[in-house]
């Protein structure tokens, strides 16, 4: 936490060079470090689980709930509801939500429009940058100069496996 208050705010998302994250309501590629790694940044080092925040969209395209950590899931409609998601209709109300159980981290999972709406909070972004092109429906953009490259763990192609690579950015200021 970079402040003993309050937790950080972490956006967590894997990104094809062309931009690309997602495809008719799914993960373009099947990438099993980068679930591996999802899996560690969402438990958290103790393995506590980290409340996740995403969209409703998100959260139907996940093969069920993701054990060990609550899923808050942002909706504009009224009568939304899903076993074992915690359903939110505002940023304010899901931050309010997530701070419930004093985690040292928030992480933000997805997808585009969450992310767009929760950049401007975040302290720390994750991306799996993906070195190959994907056919896809949903993009994010490359980041601003307001972020900075903190840490980089570069991972060659393997048979059919794209290379990729784990990337931190922090905020620059
Ligand atoms: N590559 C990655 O790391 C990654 C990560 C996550 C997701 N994805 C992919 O991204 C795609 C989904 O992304 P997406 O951008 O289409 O959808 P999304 O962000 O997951 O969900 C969008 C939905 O969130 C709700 N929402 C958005 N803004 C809101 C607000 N201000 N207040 C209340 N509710 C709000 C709305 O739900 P209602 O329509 O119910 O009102 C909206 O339709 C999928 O293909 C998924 O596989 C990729």
């Amino acid at each position: 936490m970079t402040n003993a208050e309050e937790p950080d705010i972490v956006l967590i998302y894997a990104r094809a060079a062309n931009g690309v994250i997602g495809h008719e309501g799914d993960l373009p590629w099947r990438l099993p470090a980068d679930l591996r790694r999802f899996k560690a940044l969402t438990m958290g080092p103790e393995g506590r689980g980290r409340p996740m925040i995403m969209g409703r969209k998100t959260f139907e395209s996940l093969p069920g709930l993701l054990p060990g950590r609550r899923h808050i899931v942002l909706t504009r409609r009224e009568d939304w509801d899903s076993k074992g998601a915690e359903v939110v209709t505002s940023l304010a109300e899901a931050l309010a939500l997530a701070k419930t159980d004093s985690a040292d981290e928030i992480p933000v999972v997805g997808g585009a429009e969450i992310y767009d709406i929760f950049r401007p909070l975040a302290h720390r972004i994750e991306v799996t940058e993906i070195h190959r092109d994907y056919p896809g429906d949903t993009f994010m953009k490359p980041l601003g100069p307001e972020w900075i490259e903190a840490r980089r763990e570069d991972h060659e192609a393997e048979d059919e496996r794209p290379a990729f690579s784990f990337v931190t950015y922090t905020r620059a200021d």
